[in-house]
């Protein structure tokens, strides 16, 4: 495994964090099935952190707040091992008070995400995405607030445009208050459009990056194939919350991985999260599984670093058009 700084903070992460957004059990939308129980939460979560990874996130909407609780529970006495990441803001209820980063909701979530990862604290906290109608002072003062009573280590964004990113850095600076540490970003072949804003600000101001769906929501394995109907059970077959991108071209890319995983002797899966653990700014990137076989399949990914040349080819056939 290799490590990090995350951005300009002194916190050390590893490369690859395990993203622990599908561990729970039931169907949280329509034709979305999660199917990881505590048992299989606990040997999953144990097997990362043998592997190294430190960097686990969840959310207070992930599968109801499953995900937390099946987190905090499979981490048991090891949770002061590994950088706990959990986010607040998207819905998780009906009324107007339930969503949003006003400092009522802000504080009130941490302090519910606390009690079910079963923790006194957390080390990193993101607003998951951004409320366009309540202040950034106000969610800067309940973010401070979070971090001097002793909740929350280090705060961060999530989906965060780069100006409104930048933004908030600066008033954390004028106000003296702990900086944003991260911002929790969807980056992959197939998706590059923080290269233009978000990766510059990032480099500029020692804002780490935290990668999401890194394999385009699994489609960057490697196991669609060309004009032939998703496999059964896949997320493209059952429930699409994959990134968009032209299928066409998502083809292409998968071959040249193919083509690369056969020369490194890896799975494409390991090529598409060695590309975007090597990209600029990039501290952590996340993976995600819907089954214990592809922490497996995932973890040797840790160790791979890419020839020159590949990046370069791969940089090529994705370069970003708009
Ligand atoms: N901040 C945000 O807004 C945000 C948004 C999304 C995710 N996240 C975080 O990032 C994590 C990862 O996100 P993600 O699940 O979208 O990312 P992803 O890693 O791109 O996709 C994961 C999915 O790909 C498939 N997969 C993974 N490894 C595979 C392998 N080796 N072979 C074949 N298929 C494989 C599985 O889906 P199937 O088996 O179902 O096909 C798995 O659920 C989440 O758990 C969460 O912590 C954050």
């Amino acid at each position: 495994m290799r490590y990090a700084r995350l951005g300009g903070t002194g916190l050390v992460v590893s490369r690859l964090g395990f993203g622990a957004g599908s561990l729970g059990v039931g169907e949280t939308l329509p034709g979305l099935v999660k199917n990881i129980d505590l048992e299989t939460a606990t040997r999953v979560v144990g097997k990362a952190m043998d592997a190294g990874i430190t960097m686990f996130d969840t959310s207070n909407k992930y599968v109801n707040g499953q995900s937390e609780e099946l987190l905090g529970k499979a981490l048991g006495d090891r949770r002061g091992d590994i950088v706990l990441a959990t986010k607040c803001g998207l819905p998780v209820g009906p009324s107007t008070l339930d969503k949003g980063l006003s400092a009522r909701h802000v504080i009130r979530e941490c302090e519910k995400s606390l009690k079910r990862l079963g923790t006194d604290w957390i080390d990193v906290y993101y607003a998951h995405q951004i409320d366009p109608e309540a202040q950034l002072e106000e969610t800067a003062r309940a973010f401070e607030h979070l971090v001097t009573s002793g909740k929350v280590r280090y705060v961060a964004v999530s989906n965060w445009p780069a100006w409104m990113t930048a933004r908030m850095q600066g008033i954390n600076e004028r106000m003296g208050h702990a900086p944003i540490a991260a911002n929790q970003v969807y980056y992959s072949l197939l998706g590059r459009q923080v290269e233009r804003e978000l990766i510059p600000l990032a480099r500029q101001t020692g804002l780490g990056i935290v990668v999401y769906s890194a394999l385009a929501g699994g489609f960057l394995s490697g196991k669609y194939e060309r004009g032939k109907e998703a496999p059964p059970g896949t997320r493209r077959a059952t429930f699409n919350i994959s990134p968009k991108f032209e299928i066409e071209h998502g083809h292409d890319v998968v071959d040249l991985l193919r083509d690369l995983a056969r020369q490194y002797g890896v799975a494409p899966s390991h090529i598409a999260l060695a590309w975007t653990m090597q990209r600029p700014a990039v501290a952590s990137v996340l993976f995600g599984i819907s089954r214990e076989q592809q922490l497996d399949d995932n973890l040797p990914a840790a160790d791979l670093v890419l020839e020159d040349e590949h990046v370069a080819a791969l940089d090529a056939i994705t370069e970003p058009t708009e």
